[in-house]
C-alpha cells in the first residue's frame, strides 16, 4: 500500500495589528474598523449591520470603461445627505481656480521663486493655500492649478471636500494629518498624498508649521504611467502606493463643512463629524506615496533619456501620451554616462514645466534654486542649465560620480500655466532668474573643435 506524506498543516503569521495602511495601487479595497460591519458578497443588504447606512462614492462615471472605473462602497453612521445643509459662499481669496487670465500679468516669461514663509496670522489647510499657477478650466474639468500651502493651525470641527479636484500633496517642511472618510493618512517631506475628488476630510498639523506643494488636477485621475519596454518593475511600484484602513469618528460638535464646487467655495454647518464611514471596500481611496521607493531608471552608456524617464504619476488627457499632467521626480542617482553633457540639457517644450525643490541641490540650477523654492518655464519658453552648471558638466571629469542631496519634483501640464495675481505680486520672486543664462558666451568662431 503506497505511504502518502501527510499533508503539511499551514501556519499563519503573527497578525499585525498595528498596520494601518494597505498595500496597492487603485487595487479592490475591503477595510472595517468594527467586526462584521463590511457585508460579504453584497452590497446593499436589506439592514447593514450596526444600524449603518450603504452608500456609493462614484469616482468615475458608472459606464466608465472597467479598467478606469473606480467606486467605493461606505457603510457609515449617517448617509452624507446628512453631513452637509444648505450652503452659503464664502471666499478664500488665495485659492484660485481656472480660467484666471488676468490683462495686467505678465505670465510669459521663465520665472523663479524664493520659498514663501510663514505669515504671522494662524492658517489652515484652506486659509493657508496659496495658488501660484493655474491652466486649463475647471468647469470643464481640464488643467490643473499649483499651490503652496502654509499650515500652522489644525481644523477643528472643520471639514473640506473639492467637487473640482484631486489633489496630489507635496510635503516640504512639517508634517500633516489627514483625517479622511475612509481612514488617517500620516504624511511627511519625500512622501507624497492623493486625495481623490470628493473626498470629505479635515487637516491637522501634528507638531507645528508645515510648507508643501499641491497639485490640484481637475481632469482625469492620475495613474501610474506605463512602462513599456522597461517592462513590469521599478519607477514607482503599486505595492509602494498605501491606502489606510477604515476609520470613524461618532462625535456630536457643531462642525462646519466647505465645499470647494466650480471653483467656488461654500460652507454648510452640521452637528456632527462627517467621518464616519465604520467600513468600506472599492477602489476609489485615497493614498500615500514614499518618494524614496522610487526606483529611478537612466542612461547606462551615453546620452540621457527624457525626464519623462522619471513620472511617478500621469493624469490622462483624453489625447495619448500628452498629459494633462505628469508628477515628475528628481532624485539621488548615480551618473555613469560617457562623453556626454549630463545635466538636462536646454530645452523648449510644448507642455508647461513648474517645478519645485523639496530638499537639497537640483544639478541644472545649482544656486537659486532651493529648497521650498519653485520655478516656471511655460509652454514655448526655453530654459536649461545656468552657466556654472553649464561650464561644470562641460569641463567634469566623468567618472561615476553620484547625486545626492537631491530630490525635486516637476508638475508639467500640456495647458499653459497663468500666474496668480499672489505669485506675480506678493510671493517672493526673483525678479532677476532670467539673468542666470546672461553670462553663457558664444564659442562659435567658425573654426572646427571642441571649444
Ligand atoms: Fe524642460
Amino acid at each position: 500500500m503506497t505511504e502518502y506524506p501527510k499533508p503539511r498543516t499551514l501556519r499563519a503569521g503573527p497578525v499585525d495589528r498595528t498596520r494601518s495602511y494597505m498595500p496597492g495601487f487603485s487595487n479592490d479595497f475591503e477595510t472595517e474598523a468594527l467586526p462584521g460591519a463590511l457585508p460579504q458578497g453584497r452590497n446593499s443588504p436589506q439592514k447593514a449591520n450596526y444600524g449603518l447606512y450603504g452608500e456609493q462614492l462614484s469616482g468615475t462615471a458608472f459606464t466608465a470603461p472597467s479598467h478606469q472605473n473606480e467606486r467605493t462602497w461606505c457603510y457609515r453612521i449617517r448617509p452624507s445627505v446628512k453631513h452637509t445643509h444648505r450652503f452659503a459662499k464664502i471666499d478664500l481669496p488665495y485659492w484660485k481656480s481656472a480660467p484666471l487670465v488676468d490683462p495686467d500679468i505678465v505670465s510669459l516669461g521663465q520665472y523663479r521663486w524664493d520659498p514663501v514663509p510663514h505669515a504671522d496670522t494662524p492658517l489652515t489647510w484652506l486659509t493657508g493655500m496659496r495658488t501660484m499657477t493655474t491652466a486649463g478650466d475647471v468647469n470643464t474639468q481640464v488643467g490643473m492649478a499649483s499651490h503652496i500651502y502654509l499650515v500652522t493651525e489644525s481644523m477643528v470641527d472643520a471639514y473640506f471636500y473639492s467637487s473640482d479636484s484631486e489633489l496630489l500633496v507635496v510635503p516640504q517642511e512639517g508634517r500633516l494629518r489627514f483625517c479622511t472618510e475612509l481612514g488617517v493618512i500620516d504624511l511627511e517631506p519625500q512622501e507624497i498624498a492623493i486625495l481623490p475628488r470628493g473626498l470629505v476630510y479635515r487637516v491637522e498639523v501634528p507638531d507645528g508649521p508645515a510648507r508643501g506643494f499641491v497639485c490640484e488636477n481637475y481632469g482625469q485621475k492620475f495613474a501610474l504611467p506605463g512602462r513599456g519596454p522597461i517592462g513590469a518593475n521599478c519607477m514607482a511600484n503599486r505595492r509602494d502606493f498605501k491606502t489606510p484602513v477604515a476609520a470613524f469618528e461618532d462625535r456630536d460638535a457643531p462642525s462646519t463643512v466647505t465645499v470647494k464646487w466650480a471653483g467656488q467655495f461654500h460652507e454648510t454647518e452640521i452637528g456632527h463629524s462627517p467621518l464616519d464611514v465604520v467600513a468600506w471596500h472599492g477602489n476609489y481611496a485615497p493614498c500615500k506615496y514614499d518618494l524614496r521607493t522610487y526606483c529611478p531608471i537612466g542612461a547606462v552608456l551615453f546620452d540621457h533619456p527624457d525626464p519623462s524617464i522619471f513620472t511617478v504619476l500621469t493624469a490622462p488627457s483624453g489625447i495619448e501620451g500628452t498629459a494633462n499632467i505628469d508628477f515628475v521626480l528628481f532624485r539621488d542617482r548615480w551618473m555613469v554616462a560617457e562623453d556626454t553633457f549630463r545635466p538636462p540639457w536646454y530645452h523648449k517644450n510644448v507642455m508647461s514645466e513648474l517645478m519645485g525643490n523639496i530638499f537639497g541641490i537640483y544639478d541644472a540650477k545649482p544656486r537659486g534654486f532651493v529648497p521650498g523654492g519653485m520655478s516656471l518655464h511655460n509652454m514655448m519658453l526655453p530654459h536649461g542649465p545656468d552657466k556654472a552648471a553649464f561650464e561644470g558638466a562641460s569641463n567634469a571629469d566623468l567618472k561615476a560620480e553620484k547625486l545626492e542631496n537631491t530630490m525635486s519634483f516637476m508638475f508639467e501640464t500640456r495647458f499653459p500655466q497663468h500666474l496668480t495675481p499672489f505669485a506675480a505680486q506678493e510671493a517672493p520672486l526673483q525678479d532677476d532668474y532670467i539673468d542666470c543664462w546672461a553670462d553663457l558666451e558664444k564659442k562659435f568662431d567658425g573654426t572646427p573643435g571642441v571649444k
